[in-house]
C-alpha cells in the first residue's frame, strides 16, 4: 500500500458514494470509477467512470485500488474483484475516513476502508479487504478475517474473532471474547452471546442459527 498514490474505486453503487466520502475526507485523490461499460463517461458524486474491471491492468503502475462493491450475505464479489487486482499486478489501498480512529497500536490490511466515525481499538488486527462501516467499533484485542463487513453501528468487543467473509449486521452487538467462524450472516440488531461454531445465518438476542451454509 503506498499511501501518496491516487486511487481507483472499482464498482460504483451505494457503497462506493461513502467510500467517495471517507477518501475525500481523508485528503485522498481519486482517479476514477470502474464498473460496467454502459457507465464509462458518467460520474458518481463528481467522479468520473473511467473504464471496466477488465482495465485494472491499464492502471496498477501508477494507482492503487478500493473494492467498493458492498457484501451483506455474499462477500464473494468482493472476494474476486480483489484476487482480480493482485492478479493483474495491481495494489490494494486503505481509506480511514477523517472521524474514524485506527489506533497506532492496530493493523489493518490492504485494501480496507474504516468509514466515519468507526473505530478500530488499540491490538486489534483487521485482514484484508474488509469493510469497517460508519459507526462500528472493533475493540481491543479482536481479530478480524479478510472480507469481512462489519456494518454500521456493529459493536464487536474485546478479543472477538470473526472469520473470513463474515458479515455482520447493523447494531449487532458481539460480546466479548466470542469467536464467529468464517461465512457467516450476523441478522442486523442481533446479540452474539457465545462463540458460533458453524457457518450460518444468525439472528436474535441470542443469536441462534436460522440458516446453514
Ligand atoms: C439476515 C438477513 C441478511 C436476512 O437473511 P436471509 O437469509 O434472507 O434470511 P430470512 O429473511 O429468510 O430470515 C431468516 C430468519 O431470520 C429471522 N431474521 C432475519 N433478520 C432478523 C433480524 N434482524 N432480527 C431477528 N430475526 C431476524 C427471520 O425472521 C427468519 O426467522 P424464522 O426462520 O424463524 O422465520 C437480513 O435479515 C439482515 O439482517 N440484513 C442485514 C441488514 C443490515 O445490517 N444492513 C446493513 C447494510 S450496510
Amino acid at each position: 500500500m503506498s499511501k501518496q498514490r491516487p486511487i481507483i474505486l472499482i464498482g460504483g453503487g451505494g457503497h462506493c458514494m461513502s467510500v467517495i466520502e471517507a477518501a475525500e475526507s481523508a485528503g485522498a485523490a481519486i482517479l476514477g470509477i470502474l464498473d460496467a461499460p454502459e457507465m464509462v463517461g458518467r460520474h458518481l458524486l463528481g467522479h468520473p467512470f473511467i473504464g471496466t474491471d477488465t482495465d485494472i491492468t491499464l492502471h496498477a503502475a501508477h494507482a492503487d485500488f478500493i473494492v467498493c462493491v458492498g457484501s451483506i450475505s455474499n462477500a464473494d464479489t468482493r472476494y474476486k474483484l480483489y484476487h482480480q487486482v493482485l492478479a493483474a499486478g495491481g495494489q490494494l489501498g486503505c481509506i480511514v475516513a477523517s472521524t474514524a480512529r485506527v489506533s497506532r497500536h492496530a493493523h489493518i490490511g490492504p485494501g480496507t476502508v474504516v468509514l466515519h466515525h468507526a473505530l478500530v481499538n488499540a491490538g486489534a488486527q483487521v485482514g484484508e479487504n474488509c469493510i469497517i462501516n460508519s459507526h462500528a467499533n472493533v475493540e481491543h484485542g479482536c481479530t478480524i478475517g479478510s472480507h469481512v463487513h462489519l456494518s454500521t453501528a456493529a459493536t464487536i468487543n474485546g478479543d472477538c474473532h470473526i472469520g473470513e467473509k463474515s458479515f455482520i449486521g447493523s447494531r449487532s452487538i458481539v460480546y466479548q471474547g466470542c469467536s464467529i467462524p468464517g461465512n457467516c450472516v450476523i441478522a442486523a440488531g442481533s446479540v452474539v452471546r457465545n462463540s458460533l461454531s458453524k457457518a450460518g445465518v444468525y439472528a436474535g438476542n441470542p443469536a441462534t442459527l436460522k440458516k446453514t451454509r
